[in-house]
């Protein structure tokens, strides 16, 4: 199938067209990160008014592409949710438009199973799959028996992994959002800072508030007792301690999980570390398939839509029209909705 996706539900407006859920033949993403990066986060009446101005650009290079001829397409894809509602609704207000005018079915995605799909425009994905998902609003670890079963085995109980990153850099002084730049000046620190491994009472939950707080009392505490702070340090030690306790987590279900596939998504897998790290697991697990996506594909993306979306039912007309955005859509509650 030829499908054309769209993803919006945060701040990038992204359209891609994606051949078979494999093969991304083009893809268009504007983000609005300048814009936000002046309020320190993601201000979202301003992404969703910003989502009504960028459309058409993006729509336009997707005309340009297919020559303003749309009949190879076979259907359209959206995402639904999680998300922010103003910016979810305008992707699916699009959405609609395009499959009423150019007669097309409509997909709607959840958006954690596109970062989960975004692996097979790397590699195929021979199930069952283990994903993990980390991104700035998602640290989730789900484990796939085929793809029609996806059961949430670990989610965070407080931050997501890119939300600390982006809490730490703030209080770093550093500019939104502040990951990759976290990430860069761990590159030549040194793990001098050491910090406590939290306590939960579930295996397979994740918790991150105790680390961002006390990365942000170090801080404090520096700044209190006018000591200098050598920034690289403290990214390399907060980055290692997120590597171990991610992968700690991930490597706990592998020993559980009998899966062939397991995927790391999500726009913290563009981590150098936590790419690294991952990639080198494949030494202790000789039989499964390691794979990250992309950088491109990392973070949101209208690619991971249209890959998903390959495996995911299409509504008719009627059913389409009636499209709400749901800000809090689960897997569990898509497949409740959508695939029974
Ligand atoms: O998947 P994504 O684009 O959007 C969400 O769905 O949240 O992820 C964005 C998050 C941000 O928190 C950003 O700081 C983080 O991914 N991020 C990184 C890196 N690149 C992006 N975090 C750590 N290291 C990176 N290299
Ligand atoms: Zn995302």
């Amino acid at each position: 199938m030829l499908i054309l996706a769209i993803e919006s539900s945060c701040d990038e407006f992204s359209m891609a067209l994606v051949q078979d859920g494999t093969t991304c033949l083009m893809m268009e993403t504007l983000s609005q990160v300048d814009l936000h990066a002046q309020y320190g986060g993601v201000v979202p009446e301003l992404a969703s008014r910003e989502h009504t101005k960028l459309f058409l650009l993006v729509l336009d290079r997707v005309k340009q592409y297919l020559e303003d001829d749309f009949t190879s397409v076979d259907a359209i894809a959206v995402t639904v949710g999680p998300g922010l509602s103003g910016s979810l609704l305008v992707g699916i207000q699009v959405a609609k438009t395009l499959a009423t005018m150019l007669n097309k079915p409509l997909i709607p995605v959840q958006h954690i199973m596109g970062h989960l799909y975004s692996v097979s425009l790397t590699a195929n994905i021979e199930f069952p799959y283990l994903g993990l998902v980390v991104s700035g609003g998602h640290t989730e670890l789900i484990y796939c028996a085929s793809e029609k079963e996806y059961q949430l085995i670990g989610a965070t109980r407080d931050d997501a992994v890119g939300e600390v990153y982006d809490k730490v850099a703030k209080k770093l002084e550093l500019p939104y959002p502040g990951g990759p730049l976290i990430d860069q000046l761990a590159q030549t620190g040194k793990p001098t800072y050491s910090f406590t491994t939290p306590k939960i009472d579930d295996e397979f939950a994740f918790s991150f508030s105790g680390l961002k707080s006390a990365v942000i009392n170090k801080i404090n505490q520096a700044q209190m007792k006018k000591e200098s702070l050598i920034k690289e340090d403290l990214a390399k030690s907060f980055q290692d301690f997120v590597v171990k306790e991610v992968l700690g987590k991930l490597t706990k279900a592998l020993k559980q999980y009998d899966v062939k596939t397991v995927g790391l998504c999500g726009g913290v897998s563009a981590n150098t570390d936590l790419r690294k790290a991952f990639l080198a697991l494949k030494a202790t697990y000789p039989k499964q398939k390691f794979v990250i996506p992309e950088m491109q594909y990392c973070g949101d993306n209208a690619a991971m839509i249209g890959a998903a979306a390959e495996h995911l039912p299409a509504l008719n007309k009627e059913a389409y029209l009636q499209l709400e955005c749901s800000p809090n859509l689960t897997l569990a509650d898509y497949n409740h909705k959508y695939q029974n």
